[in-house]
């Protein structure tokens, strides 16, 4: 029977690139997120197996809805933490409900959706859950420490899932790989989500100063890498930058 993934925030960017990768290797690819219209472009824009389940992951009527299209499919094999929002600001005009936004959506939504699948992994003993996090994560920028801050407690949330799945293989339990995939700058619309203006030309700038950023092709073949190793290597951390990133 095919294998199932999972991949949240499948309508733009990585999460569209990660989709398009994963069917083109067979898998069934259910795409989240919340612009229907953007999860059908991604499957108009390649071939496979997809199924488009709209939905918001701080929602749980969504999740209960996307779990109940995943068991129909057969179950998850892979789940691809991808949907997040970068609403940065300096601390001077920062947002309150934008910090909420950001921790809501990267730092809670990704429980949800892990918490939603991980019984179901369990129970048919084995899955691979793929965190995408972030650089800044490990070198929080200015105007950016909640957003790095989200992405360092994914970091530290997935080290102690994976230690946690591998004690309890060792009791004989199912066979779960989790993987943190960090990357630098990547060329996606991330920075649409940025509302403070100065804060969005300056990091717009940034990216366009570089020559060759990051693709999400790029980080799709990590993430086709990471699931495609034997089910006894558990690739936990991948960072990955543009070569002429600093830091
Ligand atoms: N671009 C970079 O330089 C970079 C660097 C390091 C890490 N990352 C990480 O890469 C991941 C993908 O970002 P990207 O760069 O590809 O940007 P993107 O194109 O803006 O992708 C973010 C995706 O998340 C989805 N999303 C946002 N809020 C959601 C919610 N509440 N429920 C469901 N889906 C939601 C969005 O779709 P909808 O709006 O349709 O829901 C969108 O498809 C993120 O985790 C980001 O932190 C990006």
């Amino acid at each position: 029977m095919n294998e199932v993934a999972i991949v949240t925030g499948a309508g733009s960017g990585i999460g569209r690139a990660v989709a398009l990768r994963l069917a083109e290797s067979g898998k069934t690819v259910i795409l989240f997120g919340r612009d229907r219209q953007a999860l059908q472009e991604t499957t108009d824009s390649g071939k496979g197996d997809f199924i488009i389940v709209q939905g918001d992951v701080t929602n749980e009527k969504d999740i209960a809805e996307l779990m109940k299209t995943a068991e129909a499919a057969g179950g998850v094999n892979v789940l691809v933490n991808n949907a997040a929002v970068m609403p940065i600001a300096p601390i001077d005009t920062a947002e309150l409900p934008d910090w909420k936004a950001t921790v809501d959506t990267n730092l809670m939504g990704m429980l949800n959706v892990t918490h939603a699948v991980i019984q179901g992994m369990r129970a048919r003993g084995s899955g691979h859950l793929v965190m995408i996090s972030s650089v800044a994560g490990r070198h929080p920028f200015p105007a950016a420490a909640v957003y790095s801050a989200t992405k360092a407690a994914m970091d530290s949330f997935s080290e102690g899932l994976r230690a946690e799945c591998a004690a309890a293989m060792k009791h004989g339990g199912p066979s779960i790989r989790v993987t943190t995939i960090a990357p630098g700058a990547v060329s996606t619309n991330l920075t649409a989500s940025i509302r403070d203006i100065e804060t969005r030309s300056h990091t717009e700038a940034y990216y366009a100063s570089m020559t060759s950023p990051l693709t999400p092709e790029d980080v799709a073949d990590a993430v086709q890498f990471v699931i495609e190793t034997p089910p006894h290597v558990c690739i936990s951390d991948i960072t990955m930058r543009p070569t002429e990133m600093v830091r």
